[in-house]
């Protein structure tokens, strides 16, 4: 293989593009993005990396989640805290339930870029080019927004370091302790009309939290309690932008993505010898990889060669994302030939993409086939004895009416009083913790399971 270096992308085929119109502009904002300081320290992604190799192994769950796409018009410190509260109690739902540590990953502080499937809308007869995510473009569906500007690169930089900056003050200032992280979720579940169904689980999460202050364990004693560590991410689809941002870890002298800790590659870049992996081959960063129904065992394990010849568990997550009633027919071959070749890799579960559909005239995700995938997902895994490792999820914070159903049932008519997403459907608050509820039982039985073949083995 040829010598990689932060640029062996440009003499790569490359797809999902946008066409600039002024190549020196945004050679002059690559240049400058080159000079601005890292968004994250390598010696952070090496930590993130370290508890992805606990979940490799089957000793810890990932989740992973946050918007579809960022926005520029989204920014607000209401938003960020919103949607890091609920992200907190989804994450303590499922350490519970599964007795594991959960290993917590925003796609966040760095999430703008998008592939689009087709390059051009149309819309009452006009056709523009696609909107690409407000670091590329305007979603506003006029000629001049929907020309990809670079200066919007130095505004995605910026915001991410401000998203950053509030989300590190919120982990470790003492706003995510478990007392409050436990009191949010107990004011979701008195409200929800499914409330009774979570109840004996909360409850037991705060018979444990009682007997721990009677012990003497708390957030005031405990940084354990106080503080959590949480890890951004974003699909690394603008290659000119990741480029800028690649930096030389001096204590390593290795080469690190800084614009988040962890990336990953999406469904529609992922060509062996094309330059999205190029690029990401090259960085030592945990990397993520998409996995949707087109991608064969041979063109996974081909996959998995190119990025992580090393077979570093905690290296490389494999994101399923197939369709709730596609993952049976695809999930087990790709589970069996990584097995087969001995590779060390996270599987996680991506509901979403799989199950798009349109209601009334607005792209949405019924909420009960993202539960089924998750579901088939966990089944397969049980089945071919390898470890569902973790959940990616998008989601926010407020109660956006973008996916339907869950315990509040919203309909398809009901998906225009408040449908905010810049790209894709979102669960809404209570659907992301929802989720993480039914997910704890599927944990939970999992964590029975593996107990009973440990107890049959000893
Ligand atoms: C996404 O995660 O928003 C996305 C575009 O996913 P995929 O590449 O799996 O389609
Ligand atoms: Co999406």
């Amino acid at each position: 293989m040829k010598k990689w270096t932060p640029d062996s992308w440009r003499g790569k085929p490359i797809s999902q593009v946008p066409a600039y119109p002024d190549a020196s502009a945004l050679a002059d904002t690559e240049a400058r993005l080159a000079t601005f300081p890292p968004l994250v320290f390598a010696g952070e992604a090496r930590k993130l990396k370290k508890q992805l190799a606990a979940v490799a192994e089957g000793e810890a769950f990932l989740l992973q989640g946050g918007d579809c796409a960022e926005s520029f018009a989204e920014h607000g410190a209401d938003n960020i805290r919103d949607f890091f509260r609920v992200f907190l109690q989804m994450s303590v739902v499922l350490t519970f339930a599964g007795s594991q540590p959960v290993v917590k990953v925003g796609r966040i502080a760095g999430q703008f870029a998008k592939p689009r499937s087709s390059g051009e809308e149309t819309k009452d007869g006009v056709t523009l080019p696609s909107y690409r995510g407000d670091i590329i473009n305007g979603i506003e569906f006029d000629e001049k927004s929907r020309i990809p500007d670079p200066a919007r690169q130095t505004m995605a930089y910026r915001q991410s370091a401000a998203t950053l900056n509030l989300l590190r003050a919120f982990a470790q200032g003492g706003y995510a302790s478990l007392e409050n992280v436990h009191r949010w979720m107990l004011g979701f579940v008195s409200d929800s009309p499914q409330g009774a169904a979570y109840g004996a689980l909360a409850n037991r999460i705060t018979e444990t939290m009682d007997f721990m202050r009677a012990v003497g364990i708390t957030s005031e004693t405990n940084y354990a309690l106080r503080e959590t560590d949480f890890y951004t991410s974003h699909e690394a689809l603008l290659l000119g932008y990741e480029q800028a941002l690649t930096r030389v870890d001096s204590t390593s002298g290795d080469w690190y993505a800084t614009s988040g800790h962890m990336i990953w590659i999406g469904d529609r870049t992922r060509q062996p010898d094309h330059a999205h992996v190029e690029y990401c081959r090259g960085i030592k960063n945990p990397l993520g990889l998409k996995c949707g129904p087109s991608l064969d065992p041979d063109g996974l394990l081909r996959l998995i060669d190119i990025l992580n010849p090393e077979n570093e568990p905690g290296r490389l997550t494999l994101i399923a994302r197939f369709g709730y009633d596609k993952v049976e027919e695809h999930l087990p071959k790709l589970a069996r030939a990584v097995v087969r070749e001995g590779r060390k890799v996270v599987w996680s579960c991506d509901p979403m993409h799989g199950n798009t559909i349109t209601a009334a005239g607005y792209k949405t995700r019924p909420f009960d086939r993202i539960l089924r995938e998750v579901e088939s997902f966990f089944s397969v895994h049980r089945a071919e004895g390898t470890h569902p490792g973790g959940i990616h999820v998008e989601m926010t914070g407020k109660n956006v009416t973008e996916c339907t159903g869950g315990a509040r049932a919203i309909t398809a008519d009901e998906l225009q009083d408040r449908y905010h997403t810049h790209c894709d459907p979102r669960l809404n608050a209570d659907q992301a913790i929802e989720l993480a509820f039914l997910v704890s039982d599927l944990l939970k039985k999992d964590r029975a399971g593996q107990e009973r073949r440990r107890a049959v083995n000893e």
